[in-house]
This record gives C-alpha cells, sequence and structure tokens, in this order.
C-alpha cells in the first residue's frame, strides 16, 4: 500500500510512545497478531450454505466491508446475509433471500442487549430454531446475551472486553463469519501486522501516520470534513465502515476543556461522485480534506470496443482502453484538478490490488489513524455516551409504551 502525502506539518514523534503506552489497555492493536486456530476449527464444521450475521454498527459494518470488497472479485464458498436492521421491508425481503432450512445465525452483540439485533433473533427463532446447529453467539465474556446463548448450550465466541465495537472486526466478530465463507483470514491478519509492525517499528507507516494525524488535529477548526474518495464500488461498504470508526470515534468532549470537537466523515465513491460531490469539493467552502483511494491492479481485463459510435466520433479516444486504465484515469485526472487548486489538502493511497491482505492493511491504517487523531485532539476514541444515550432512551420508550 502506497500512501502519497501532499501535505506538510510538523511531526510530533511522542505520539508513536503514546499509542504504545495505549496499547497497554486497548485491546485492537494486539488483534492481527492473534490466535485464529479456534475460528477456523469451527469453520470446518458448518454445514450450512447460508450463514447470517445479526448484528448492528460495529458488530457488522467491518465484516460487511470485507465481505463487499472481496466479493465483486471472487466467489465465496458460502453466502454471507447481514441483518443490521429492525426495518420490516428489509426483515421481510431477507426472508426470501435466506435458504430457512440451510441456515446459520451468527448473533454478535458485544453489550449483549442491543435491541435492533435481539429483536431480529426473536423473529428469526419463528422460522429457525434455537439449538446449537442453527445459532452461534459472539459477545463479551459474562453479557446477558452469553447466558442466553448457554441455556441453549449454544456455541460462544468472545470479543476482548478492551476491543471496542467498531475496533473489533479483527477480532471473532468479523474472522468468524469470513472464515465460515471461505475468506484467507490469516492473510486478512498479515496485511494488518505489517502496518502495525512498521508503526510501532518506527518504519514507514509511523512517519505517514503521524503527519497524516498531525495534520488533520492542527487544522481540525477549519478543515473538519474528511472525505474519502474511493475509486472502485469494491469500497462502498469499507467507506461506511470508515464513516462509522471517523464519526463515533473522533466526535466527541475534548478531556480536558469539554470542548465540543469532531472530524465529520465522508464516504464517495469514484467515478460516480465526480458527477455530484466533487463540485463542492472543488468550488465550494475550504473546509475539506480529501483521500483518494486507488487500485493499482484491477486484474481485470474488460476493455472498451475499438469501435466508433455515429455522431460520438470524437469520443474514438476510449477505444482499446481497459475500463481499469480508465477508471484510474478518472481518479488521476481528479487529483491533478485538485492539486492544481489552492487550499484543499489531498492524499493518495494506492493498493496493489483487491485481496485479504491489502483490505486487511487499509482496516489497521485507519484504525490506527483514528487513534491518533483522538490523542491529538485530547478525546477518547473508544467511547460513544451519544450512541448509548439513544440506546437507553429507546429502552425506557418502550417499557413505557408497555406500561401505558
Ligand atoms: O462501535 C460501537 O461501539 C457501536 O457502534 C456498537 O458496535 C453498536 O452500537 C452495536 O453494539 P453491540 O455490539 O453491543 O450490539
Amino acid at each position: 500500500m502506497n500512501n502519497k502525502l501532499f501535505f506538510n506539518t510538523k511531526i510530533n514523534e511522542d505520539f508513536s510512545t503514546v499509542l504504545s503506552k495505549e496499547s497497554e489497555h486497548i485491546g485492537f492493536y494486539h488483534l492481527p497478531n492473534a490466535d485464529t486456530s479456534e475460528y477456523k476449527t469451527y469453520a470446518s464444521t458448518i454445514k450450512q450454505k447460508d450463514i447470517v450475521v445479526v448484528g448492528i454498527g460495529g458488530s457488522a459494518l467491518g465484516t460487511l466491508a470485507i465481505h463487499h470488497f472481496l466479493g465483486l472479485g471472487q466467489k465465496f464458498e458460502k453466502n454471507l446475509h447481514f441483518i443490521d436492521t429492525t426495518d420490516p421491508l428489509v426483515l421481510k425481503q431477507k426472508l426470501h433471500q435466506i435458504n430457512l432450512n440451510d441456515a446459520l445465525i451468527l448473533v454478535i452483540s458485544k453489550s449483549g442487549t442491543t435491541v435492533e439485533t435481539i429483536a431480529v433473533v426473536k423473529y428469526l427463532q419463528t422460522f429457525i430454531p434455537i439449538n446449537k446447529e442453527n445459532y452461534a453467539v459472539i459477545t463479551d465474556e459474562g453479557s446477558a446475551l452469553e447466558k442466553f446463548a448457554d441455556s441453549y448450550n449454544l456455541k460462544v465466541f468472545h470479543i476482548p472486553s478492551n476491543v471496542g465495537g467498531r475496533f473489533s472486526v479483527l477480532s471473532a466478530v468479523g474472522l468468524v463469519p469470513l472464515a465460515i465463507i471461505g475468506v484467507d483470514i490469516d492473510a486478512l491478519l498479515t496485511g494488518a501486522r505489517g502496518v502495525k509492525d512498521s508503526f510501532f517499528e518506527n518504519h514507514g507507516y509511523c512517519e505517514k501516520l503521524l503527519t497524516k494525524a498531525t495534520y488533520y488535529a492542527q487544522v481540525s477548526n477549519s478543515y473538519n470534513i474528511n472525505c474519502l474518495f474511493s475509486y472502485s464500488e469494491a469500497f462502498r461498504e469499507l467507506n461506511a465502515w470508515y464513516v462509522q470508526l471517523w464519526g463515533e470515534s473522533l466526535g466527541k468532549q475534548q478531556r480536558n476543556s469539554q470542548l465540543h470537537v469532531g472530524l465529520t466523515p465522508v464516504g464517495l465513491i469514484g467515478p460516480t461522485d465526480q458527477h455530484s460531490f466533487l463540485q463542492l469539493i472543488v468550488d465550494g467552502k475550504r473546509d475539506k480534506t480529501v483521500t483518494v483511494i486507488k487500485i493499482k491492479d484491477f486484474e481485470n481485463e474488460i476493455k472498451i470496443p475499438e469501435i466508433t459510435l455515429p455522431a460520438l466520433e470524437k469520443l474514438d479516444i476510449l477505444n482499446g482502453h481497459g475500463f481499469s486504465e480508465l477508471i484510474n484515469m478518472q481518479a488521476d485526472a481528479m487529483i491533478e484538478s485538485l492539486e492544481a487548486l489552492e487550499f484543499i489538502p489531498l492524499d493518495v493511497i494506492e493498493i496493489d490490488k483487491v485481496c485479504e491482505g491489502t483490505i486487511g492493511e487499509l482496516i489497521y491504517y485507519y484504525e490506527l489513524l483514528t487513534a491518533l487523531v483522538a490523542q491529538m485532539l485530547d478525546i477518547n476514541a473508544y467511547d460513544q455516551p451519544g450512541v448509548e444515550m439513544g440506546k437507553i432512551i429507546l429502552k425506557e420508550k418502550m417499557s413505557n409504551n408497555l406500561s401505558s
């Protein structure tokens, strides 16, 4: 993965030490070194063809990002479905898509009591009886969901208590469902480990990430919107994961000043959003940074045929070019146009190809970047009081409804 930065800043080297210290009590840092044998052994016992993840937020988005990224280029051994909503229209649609006679339900919730997840479990059990063949649970040790699982003798995987929801994709949360459908989870972790080692051993990623994080923190008052402009549909769900990671981790009150700070994530897909949001970046308020993600080799040979269409002869310039060449030229043209403009901070990440290793790298890269920016902004990246408040109010509303 090559990260080209177009902006400069003074690097405060101390922050890599700050993260090292933080890693003594924050668990996501260590996930790339985890032993995956239990997950792979369990995966090899699963006979069902349809695997259903029931979970929301950090319990689903990362897995969805990896599944979508890899799924555009390869066929998996099994189908992976996600139910992360209480929208009755989607629930009905999902029921039609899932083979209820050949499904394994993976109930994933760190807290174990998230309303959306448990509501869906209650609904699904009317179609798929709860027993150890049909259901498994991924949750924190000792949660109410674990007790529920024990009462049915279901298989339980634990999420380390010091790994937060949105930082948990490289734990059992993501690795169990992905291993079941045949994703090479070791390659995923190897990719993440490469970034981890490089950062903590003071190699390439250390300077790159420190430079970028320092810049974001320094200009966070004026440039408080961070656009991730991803040049492939493969990144669509990764963008959604990034929006959650960045938004839920960096929208906080500062520890000391109590000031409300926050960086606003925006996920864009090229070339589609070149025809919409790009206008706002180019001519709008100078309050946005842009990161472009490109794929060097799409490993795809589809070409634009060498034909001339009546009245469209001028577009014969397209003839014979590969679509992968075209999409990358579109990205380069956009990069060049933004570079020529003033006050649009820009950087480019280029990954070699679509594979487990590169998505593992990207995930860990963004987790480290988030952790660094949070430290620099003096906020806690790992709590989510705003989200918890909504959960509490919802439960109160539901019980008031019940008693009225
Ligand atoms: O990142 C987070 O902490 C949240 O987005 C949670 O993942 C989300 O609220 C779901 O919570 P749980 O996994 O406890 O069901």
